[in-house]
Order: C-alpha cells, then sequence, then structure tokens
C-alpha cells in the first residue's frame, strides 16, 4: 500500500511533474471506493448542496453539512489527503470565526480546508496556516459567487480578466495555501497559471495543463440528473444500472419473486413445536 497522501506529497508531485487525481464526494462508501482507487485527494465539496441536497447552488449548505459530511468521508479514506470546503460565508466573517469553523471541520477528520476567492481573504488564509490548517485556494469560476457571476459561466476571458486571475493566483500562493482548484477557465489560461505558481494548480473545465484534475464523482459516474458540464467525461452510467435494479426489484416484490427462500431465516424446529 501506498504511504499516506500529504499536503506535503501534493506540492512534491508538482515539483515532480506527476499528475494529481482529485474527487469531490461527500460518504464513506464513495470516499471508500476512491481511496482504494488510488485517488490523491478527496475534496468534501460543497457542491454537495447541489448534488446530494437538491438545491440549485450552494449558498444554503452549512458547517453542520460539511462537518457531518467531513466525518463520513474521512472514515472511508486511509491514504487520500481529505480536503473539506469552507461553506458560504463561514470564512467571511472575520479571522475568528475563520478559525474556529476551519478547526471543527478538521476536528471531524479534514487535513485542510478549501475556500473559494482571495481578495480580502490574504489574512485569513494565513492566519489557518499559522494555526496549522493547510488551505487549497479555489479561483476561477467560483459557485459561491454564482449571484455576482451572473450564473455559472466560464471565466477569465479577455486580457482583463485573465491578468486579474494570474495575479489572484499569485496572491494566493504568496499566502502560503498549499495548492488551488481552477475551475471553468479556458484552456491556455488553466496553462499560463500552472506555469507562472509554484503550488499544485488542480483544474476542472480548465484544460489537459493544469497539474492535476478534480471532477464531482457523481458527475463522472453519471449521476448527476439533469446539466452535465462540457468538461465531464462519464466514465461510468451509474444512474442507468441503479435504475435498471430499482425497476427490476419492484418488479420481482410485486411478482412474489423476492424474495425468495434462500433470502429467509428458518426457525430453528424445536422453537416451532413448542408453539
Ligand atoms: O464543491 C466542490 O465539489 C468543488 C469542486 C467542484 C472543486 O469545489
Amino acid at each position: 500500500m501506498k504511504d499516506k497522501t500529504t499536503v506535503i506529497t501534493i506540492k512534491q508531485m508538482k515539483a515532480e511533474g506527476k499528475k494529481i487525481a482529485a474527487l469531490a464526494l461527500y460518504d464513506f462508501a464513495m470516499a471508500s471506493l476512491a481511496d482504494r482507487a488510488g485517488v490523491d485527494i478527496v475534496l468534501v465539496g460543497d457542491s454537495l448542496g447541489m448534488t446530494f441536497q437538491g438545491e440549485e447552488n450552494t449558498l444554503k449548505v452549512t458547517m453542520d453539512h460539511m462537518a457531518y459530511h467531513t466525518r463520513a468521508v474521512r472514515k472511508g479514506t486511509a491514504r487520500a489527503l481529505v480536503v473539506a470546503d469552507m461553506p458560504f460565508m463561514s470564512f467571511r466573517l472575520g479571522a475568528r470565526q475563520t478559525l474556529e469553523n476551519a478547526g471543527r471541520l478538521v476536528a471531524e477528520g479534514a487535513e485542510a480546508v478549501k475556500l473559494e476567492g482571495v481578495e480580502s481573504l490574504s489574512d485569513s488564509i494565513r492566519e489557518l496556516i499559522a494555526a496549522g490548517i493547510p488551505v487549497m485556494g479555489h479561483l476561477g469560476l467560483t459557485p459561491q459567487s454564482v449571484n455576482t457571476l451572473g450564473g455559472f459561466k466560464v471565466q477569465g476571458q479577455g486580457v482583463e480578466a485573465e491578468r486579474k486571475l494570474i495575479d489572484d493566483a499569485r496572491r494566493l500562493e504568496d499566502t502560503g495555501a498549499f495548492s488551488m482548484v481552477l475551475e471553468c477557465v479556458p484552456m491556455n489560461l488553466g496553462a499560463e497559471i500552472a506555469s507562472k505558481v509554484q503550488i499544485p494548480v488542480i483544474g476542472i473545465g480548465a484544460g489537459p495543463y493544469c497539474d492535476g484534475q478534480v471532477l464531482v464523482a457523481n458527475d463522472m459516474l453519471g449521476l448527476s440528473e439533469g446539466h452535465t458540464p462540457k468538461f465531464v467525461k462519464e466514465y461510468a452510467d451509474i444512474a442507468k444500472v441503479a435504475h435498471d435494479a430499482f425497476r427490476e426489484y419492484t418488479k420481482e416484490v410485486r411478482g412474489g419473486e423476492y424474495p425468495a427462500e434462500k433470502h429467509s431465516y428458518a426457525s430453528p424446529p424445536r422453537r416451532l413445536k413448542a408453539l
């Protein structure tokens, strides 16, 4: 078995030119599967607001939700690095509350936290790191800013927007963040940012030239009900497998085929006689 992955391993991977594979997931079973498959980072993403809770965006996800899912994911993870998302507003109300919230996720098993943006957050990020909590940044399409961005749209288009993203990536690196997610930007910008910072840039919809990739496990398993973004590759159609199994089960229950005697418990003869 490979050694436990830490934030140091993740940084070394970039230095050694090794690509990082990350998945966003939310429960014990998925975490165990991903861990055994050799994924480097399991991210307890606040995308659970959409994929798990059926909301339109991530804004209703709370610290309680993240703590609950972080605990479950950590229990299923032996080797991968566990990173937990800080939900909407949980890192915007001052350094003390940011520390308290991040500390709670660490207590539930996170080995690092991820937070969206960098503007006006540099001090909070530095405080987290000083307190022993590694930080992963998140730039580009930051879903918690969906109302400011006017929807889930490709970011970093045009010279000004490109320059700002490159500056933000450098600023994030300066805070001491150990890596960053870069979401939904043109692939040449993904490549440019990955080449301009020393820390790993983990892309999602940011092209093949980033230092690693992250996908939402539900999306790549064909489990995202509804819209699948262009950047998602469906590696399996679990929705079809589950749908067919549920239909077959329903048919067999109605037809009296399930359960058969082999799925049932028999009473010991002694007990039956005594009745
Ligand atoms: O919440 C999430 O799942 C994420 C990934 C999409 C990177 O932030």
